[in-house]
């Protein structure tokens, strides 16, 4: 590969392992147990996610992609001149480059992924594409405060970029305080565009996260395979299995693992006792509608400025501004 240009400078406030532990231990001794999924993103969750993203059953990717494509100039001009865009969670940046290039004048780009490996390697790719734009990586976990750096030139405001529906991640309540924080990193003039995964039916949202290659399982997995390496975890991995199932009354995709049997593991000094068939989450994924993440978003001080949607409604991309 050609190297990257001297000037890319890695802001790397990544967690420690210690806080891996510590939330792992919290999790696993919680009602339900749960493990973090913040950490499903070493290098190998990162392969597996990119491999979850052009699966048949996974809608999301796909379709988020075509609504950009669709409607990019649009989304460009919503954002606006001399825009510093702000990039959550923005994985291999396929979406952020069309952005980008479509953004008049940006003052700079600040991604900020969790994953070391996969920021790194796609800041380097688009200061190959993009020679004159600023670009100022950061590696932290995003639903933590921090201090972003300072682009050289003055921006006109900031503009976050938030694809994938990473905010489906979150609770209700969580993602909420989080739309508060990036409404502050917004004011005055700026704004959020941010993709949502939509309600529909049951059967669709448990193929999408149940593949028939077993890609996500894999995925959910390795969170056991990490803890085993780098926190001296004894899961056995042929005793868990994975499984997703849709929560209607919570409008949300719920990933499990489940414990084939009764066992006991143990991490960190600590003994969890497993009955057979019970649960550890990992993750949820919920299903907003148009109209339920509008009045999310504006219970945390935005404004809808307009939104995007496939034909068959399965996605939708909003713009959200700050009021004045
Ligand atoms: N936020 C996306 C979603 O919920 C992507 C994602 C996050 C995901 N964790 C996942 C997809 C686990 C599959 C499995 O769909």
């Amino acid at each position: 590969m050609t190297p990257a240009p001297a000037e890319l400078q890695l802001l790397d406030l990544e967690p420690a392992a210690s806080d891996f532990l510590a939330e792992a231990i919290a999790g696993l001794s919680s009602d339900p147990r749960t493990l973090p999924s913040k950490f499903f993103y070493d290098e190998r969750g990162s392969e597996l996610f990119q491999e979850i993203c052009a699966l048949p059953e996974y809608y999301v990717t796909r379709t988020e992609t075509e609504i950009l494509q669709q409607n990019i100039a649009a989304m460009a001009q919503s954002i606006g001149t001399g825009a510093e865009l702000v990039g959550f969670g923005t994985g291999a940046g396929i979406k952020t480059r069309m952005l980008l290039e479509c953004l008049e004048e940006p003052v700079a780009y600040v991604p900020v992924d969790i994953s070391k490996q996969r920021l790194v390697q796609s800041a380097e790719e688009l200061a190959i594409a993009m020679p004159h734009l600023e670009i100022l990586p950061v590696c932290a976990d995003y639903m933590q405060s921090m201090r972003l750096p300072t682009p050289a030139r003055q921006p006109a405001h900031v503009a976050v970029y938030f694809p994938g529906s990473t905010i489906g991640n979150l609770e209700p309540a969580t993602a909420r305080g989080f739309l508060q924080r990036v409404c502050r990193l917004c004011a005055p003039s700026g704004g959020l565009l941010i993709g949502v995964d939509l309600q529909k039916p049951r059967e669709i949202l448990e193929a999408a996260y149940n593949d028939s290659a077993g890609v996500t399982a894999a995925f959910n997995l390795n969170l056991l395979v990490r803890a085993n390496r780098e926190l001296g975890a004894d899961f056995a991995l042929e005793q868990w299995q994975h499984r997703a199932i849709y929560n209607e009354i919570e409008s949300r995709i719920e990933m499990h693992l489940i414990s084939e049997r009764a066992q006991t593991i143990h991490l960190g000094g600590h003994a969890f006792e497993f009955a057979a068939g019970e649960k550890i989450i990992t993750e949820f994924s919920y299903k907003h509608t148009v109209a339920g993440f509008t009045a999310l978003a504006e219970s945390a001080g935005f404004q809808l400025s307009r939104t995007w949607t496939d034909p068959q409604q399965w996605f939708a991309v909003f713009h959200f501004t700050v009021p004045e």
